[in-house]
């Protein structure tokens, strides 16, 4: 585990003092809204993350905090209901903890989701798309070599998670996700220049778990929930409170498409 931070020994091996097996086959981060995902879990344990050395809670409402292992489709896994994110202080590496996770427990796949602001106006709220790219507009790294290469993307994971959609008969999207810093919402001027950079939505999350993911060499797909127009388009003052319900009006596809993915990909 010598990629890892040297902490993420000591998680594991308090969860598999609370149960968790040594490995399981994929792990899950559920995003803004989206953690009624954890419902569907069988057989599940749950860890609050406060109990867990190293987590700390999380403070964005809509995000609970929890840490649970069970199964889905047959299949075993470990889901962050809540996440780390950058704006509320938290250093790169912990904002990736999920991938580390995934190394620790030997997953073959991260899974990660997300709610996100559409900037591409073609789309529309509700809306779920798939990450092939991304922007960073900033990007903090507490430690490491001065230079690392940008990671791979995997395009054939992009695909292959449009076809798995298709055979469930969801109609998904496929684009560039913009990696902007919070924690307020962007301004009109701002989108409007991301959209000129070729980004298709817009969030806070998901890059440093997909980096980290790619350097661990673990494959790893991303979805976006549109849950708003972006601040140039939307037609009122964005909330997180918007966010949160469209995220539970899309529940239900959302969960169709991630136990797909959890026993297709
Ligand atoms: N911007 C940034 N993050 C977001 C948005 C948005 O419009 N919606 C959900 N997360």
């Amino acid at each position: 585990m010598n990629q890892l931070p040297g902490y993420i020994s000591q998680i594991k091996e308090y969860l598999i003092g609370q149960g968790f097996p040594e490995q399981v086959e994929s792990v899950v981060i559920l995003g803004s809204g989206l953690g009624d995902f954890s419902t569907l879990i069988e057989q599940p344990l749950m860890v609050p993350y406060h109990e867990i050395p190293h987590f700390s809670e999380t403070s964005v409402q809509g995000h609970s905090g929890e840490l649970f292992c069970g199964t889905v489709a047959n299949r075993t896994i470990i889901a962050f209901s809540g996440r780390f994110h950058h704006y509320e202080g938290y250093e790169y590496s912990r904002t990736a903890l999920p991938a580390y996770t995934a190394k620790a427990f030997n997953a073959n796949k991260l899974i990660i989701s997300n709610a996100a602001g559409a900037i591409n106006t073609r789309f529309n709220v509700g809306d779920l798309m798939v990450i092939d790219d991304v922007i960073r507009l900033f990007h903090k790294v507490s430690s490491g070599p001065a230079v690392l290469p940008f990671p791979y993307f995997h395009t054939e994971t992009a695909e292959k998670v449009r076809k798995i959609a298709a055979i469930i008969g969801l109609d998904i999207q496929r684009g560039t996700y913009l990696y902007a810093k919070g924690p307020n919402y962007e301004s009109k001027a701002e989108i409007r220049a991301f959209r000129i950079l070729g980004a298709d939505v817009v969030g806070m999350s998901t890059v440093p778990e997909l980096i980290e993911a790619s350097r661990l060499q673990i494959p790893a797909a991303a979805i976006s929930m549109v849950t708003n127009m972006a601040a140039d388009i939307s037609k009122s003052k964005l909330d997180h409170s918007e966010v949160k319900e469209t995220a539970e009006s899309r529940k239900e596809d959302f969960a169709r498409l991630v136990t797909e993915i959890i026993r297709k990909l």
